[in-house]
């Protein structure tokens, strides 16, 4: 049997953090689904169109990752996708609460999906989306935090010409 997980998430937009759980969730299942929500109440700075597609770059050179898109319940994707598990990284304790309360409601609304952690390398535990987008409007230098195309984007969507 072959062990497919799914690693939902905003990725509003992809982070080096994210990058190293991708490569690292690769590195121990057979297939990783890395899945984009699109959250209809939520205002996202990037389309569905563009995290995907800058996932599908940044992954380029991964041969058992795949890029998709999803809405409604994560363990119900996760079911029609028949993978094992949902995988999500966890960074400092303040991450704990938050996750804790994730994968125990999944698992209260489907017991069978299960929800694995990736311990965030400690050189990206204070890296998020959020804070990612805060430093770049300001200009701030974020090229070691994401992948090229991703610095660039930004850049263009807060105007910053270097
Ligand atoms: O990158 P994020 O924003 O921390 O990811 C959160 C995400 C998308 C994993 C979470 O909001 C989610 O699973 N949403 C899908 C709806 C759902 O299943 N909700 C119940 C569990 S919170």
């Amino acid at each position: 049997m072959t062990s497919k997980v799914v690693y939902p998430g905003s990725f509003d937009p992809i982070t080096n953090g994210h990058l190293d759980i991708i490569k690292r969730a690769c590195s121990v299942f057979d297939e990783v689904i890395v899945a984009v929500f699109h959250n209809p109440q939520k205002k996202p700075l990037f389309s569905m169109e563009e995290r995907e597609k800058f996932l599908i770059e940044a992954t380029r050179g991964i041969d058992n990752v795949i890029i998709d898109k999803f809405e409604g319940l994560t363990v119900d994707y996760v079911k029609s996708k028949k993978a094992i598990a949902i995988i999500r990284g966890l960074r400092a304790v303040s991450d704990f609460e938050g996750e804790f309360q994730m994968a125990s409601l999944n698992k209260q609304i489907d017991g069978e999906v299960e929800t694995i952690f990736f311990m965030t390398d400690t050189k990206y535990a204070f890296l998020s989306s959020s804070v990612i987008k805060e430093v770049a409007q300001f200009g701030g230098n974020i090229g070691e935090l994401v992948p090229e195309q991703v610095e660039e984007e930004l850049m263009k969507k807060y105007h910053i010409y270097k």
